[in-house]
Parts: C-alpha cells; structure tokens; sequence
C-alpha cells in the first residue's frame, strides 16, 4: 500500500489513505504525516482497525500523551484511554461533549496540541464535527481589530461562569488535581507553521484580563461570530474506521447532536501535549 493524501478543502484537512496503523509506519510516511498536520491542520486516516492499546501508539507518532482532566472516564480496562459518547445523561438531560465551538483543555497553562478521535460506533446519519481555521479567521480580520486584540490575554478556567454549555460531571478527586487557570494571548503565533491564529474557547474563557466582563464578553462574541463563517469550515463526515487528528492550535471545533439518539456513537479520544501558547 502506498500512502496518498488529498486535501479535504483549499484550507483546512487533508486525507490520507493507504495505511495501516496496526503495523510500523514508514519514516518517510511519518515525515509526510506530521508536515501534512501541521500545514492543514486536521489529518484524516480512512479504514483503521485500532484496538485501544493501537490507537495510543499511533497518537505517539505525533507527540506525548496528554492525560484528560476526567480521570475517572476512560475506556474500560484502558485508562489512559478516554472516549467520547453519548450516553451521559446527568439531570435529564443528554450530554454531548463538545457541543459547541471550543479547543480542548485551554484551561491549561500549556493546553494540548491536538486531539485525535476513532471512530468505534456511528449513527447512521449525522454526527459530524466541524472545524473552523483560525489562521485564516485572524488573517481576515480588519487592521483596527488586529489592533485592538493585540496584546489581550484572557483567563481560562474549568468551566466559564459565562459557558454557553454546562460540562458532564467531574469527580471531586480529579477537580482537585486541575491544574491552575491558563492565562493565554487570543492571537497565538503557532510553533510549527509559524502563523498566527485566534485563541478562543468561551467555554473555559472567564475574563480578560483590564477589560469590564461586559465588553470582554462582547468582543469574544465578536471574534466568535468571526471565526465560525462557513468560508472557515471543514466538516468532517464520519466513516468507520476514520482516525481523526487536529491541530488545537490552528482550529476550534465542535460536535453536533442532529441524529437518533437512541443510536450509539461512541469514538476514542486522545490528546498530545503542548506548549505555553505565545
Ligand atoms: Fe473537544
């Protein structure tokens, strides 16, 4: 088998096919990997066949694993392997994790770099993840805007006060072990590919810091609006067997609820360690 990637849009994500995890990867297809990761930012592997103990090898090909803050929900039998699904139910009502436009764990003072999700269970339609590029939402962003948000930091917690959704329970012990508040620049310059990107997630996002709550909350709706326009968007379809790997740094993303639930999806969920964003 050869390795072929394709790009998925003229911005983001790109394809590759013609591997096989479960056996060693070639170091001249890994260079080509991780290159195509961080030039366009969501690499998709079609028709994988990971056992959990597989797919934590295959993120290692990419960086140094990442624990999740809940450390109580892991894959049975594999704990350092999470998931993501959606059968939580907590006070009536159904969790989907992820459900609106975020970046893992920016709550980190060195959040994660990327996230990898497989595909083990699908609905039969719908469940799409979207990602948004932001490197070509700061880019396109007016001069006097640049300007204003140059230099902002703003303060990443848990959970926001202001959170447009509420988490899935977190047990005390795991709450203990969170590490501080990150404290990040909202345009970071990526270590890799070198451009700068908006960093946002109002899911974690508290406040930011010499700005009123109000005005702070109004500029991040601002830049949200901004960065979520279609022109932005790759919309990843699921298919089984798709090993998913994105880059946190360059793309926010989110999980939609729109099929069956009495259908399971249910997909692993790893992520890499990252840098103190600059
Ligand atoms: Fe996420």
């Amino acid at each position: 088998m050869a390795l072929t990637i394709t790009p998925l849009t003229a911005h983001t994500g790109i394809e590759a096919t013609g591997l096989d995890f479960a056996q060693p990867i070639d170091p001249a297809d890994q260079t080509v990997l991780r290159r195509a990761f961080v030039e366009h930012h969501v690499l998709v592997v079609r028709d994988q066949h990971f056992a959990p103990d597989q797919f934590t090898a295959a993120a290692q090909l990419f960086g140094e694993i990442q624990p999740h803050d809940k450390k109580e929900r892991h894959v049975p039998g594999h704990p350092g392997v999470d998931y993501v699904s959606n059968d939580q139910i907590e006070n009536g009502r159904r969790i989907i994790p992820g459900e609106t436009f975020h970046t893992d764990h920016s709550n980190h003072p060195s959040p994660p770099k990327a996230t990898m999700l497989f595909a083990v269970e699908l609905p039969s339609r719908g469940g799409d993840t979207q990602y948004v590029n932001m490197h070509d939402a700061y880019d396109d962003l007016p001069a006097d805007t640049k300007q204003r948000i140059d230099g902002l930091k703003a303060v990443h917690v848990y959970q926001s006060k202001y959170s447009p959704r509420p988490l899935s329970q977190i047990s005390d012990d795991s709450r203990r072990k969170l590490p501080p508040p990150g404290i990040h620049p909202l345009v970071r310059t990526h270590p890799e590919n070198g451009r700068k990107a908006l960093f946002l997630n109002p899911v974690r996002m508290e406040s930011i810091i010499g700005m009123e709550d109000n005005a702070a909350l109004a500029l991040i709706e601002e830049l949200m609006r901004h960065a979520t326009q279609k022109k932005y968007e790759y919309r990843h379809k699921w298919r089984h067997g798709d090993w998913v790997l994105w880059d946190n740094r360059s793309v926010m993303h989110q999980a939609n609820p729109d099929y069956d639930m009495k259908e399971r999806r249910y997909l692993y969920r790893l992520m890499l360690k990252g840098e103190t964003p600059v």
